[in-house]
């Protein structure tokens, strides 16, 4: 089977898992995360396959559509198992996708193509789509949009850590605004810089206009 091939059925496969998500987590992230990590990997002359395979299957196994991460991996295991797909590449696809997420860290990605598809995940947290995404994601999770008297959760006390609420406001600064950081390639950090002004300068009209300017 050739390469294109396999990159149609890990869409279909990848379309089926994130159809009709109200999570952030729907079809048209994956697509702007495989549109991001063909730009990156060109520039930093990663693989094409292994980076749009990533990619495509990155979310599949996420913690929060998962009832466990093993579990969501199993998934993506078990449909590689069931292609035509080179071993070491299987492996590496496999690894990529159990070190993505946000709480897998700044720790290093071992692997170039790994770098790739995290930089395009992680840009697709910062800017324009970002400041939707978190909206989309609060309400889905039922959480206000904000709260002064709530703040990030490193300043909470511990009563309102406990307590498990938080807000989408809180969210940019929990993670949005630290991720042009954490970003591994030059070609992402590029990308990154518009963007985090832009939600930077949103997020100073938000407290404008919540403090009452006309
Ligand atoms: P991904 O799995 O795509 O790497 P995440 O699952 O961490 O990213 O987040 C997906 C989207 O959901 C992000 O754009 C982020 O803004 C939003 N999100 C995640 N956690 C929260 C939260 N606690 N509050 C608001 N938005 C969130
Ligand atoms: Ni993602």
């Amino acid at each position: 089977m050739k390469h294109s091939e396999i990159l149609e059925q890990a869409a279909k496969f990848a379309k089926s898992v994130h159809a009709g998500d109200a999570s952030g987590h729907d079809w048209p992230h994956i697509e702007r995360v495989v549109r991001m990590a063909r730009t990156i990997g060109a520039a930093e002359q990663a693989d094409s396959f292994i980076c749009e395979l990533a990619a495509l299957l990155h979310d599949v196994a996420d913690e929060k559509l998962n009832p466990s991460k093993a579990i969501g991996l199993a998934k993506v295991q078990g449909w590689l198992d069931s292609q035509p797909i080179d071993a070491a590449v299987k492996d590496e696809v496999v690894e990529i996708i159990a070190t993505m997420s946000y709480s897998g860290g700044a720790e290093g990605m071992r692997t170039l193509e790994g770098r790739v598809v995290r930089d395009a995940d992680r840009l697709d947290a910062i800017g324009a789509i970002a400041i939707a995404r978190t909206f989309v994601y609060a309400g889905w999770k039922g959480h206000p949009i904000h709260d002064p008297e709530l703040p990030p959760r490193e300043f909470m006390t511990k009563e309102q850590y406990r307590s498990g609420k938080t807000t989408a406001i809180n969210h940019f600064y929990e993670k949005l605004l630290k991720l042009k950081g954490l970003l591994h390639t030059e070609t992402a950090r590029a990308i990154a810089e518009e963007r985090h002004k832009f939600m930077e300068s949103y997020l100073l009209q938000f407290h404008n206009e919540w403090n009452g300017a006309l």
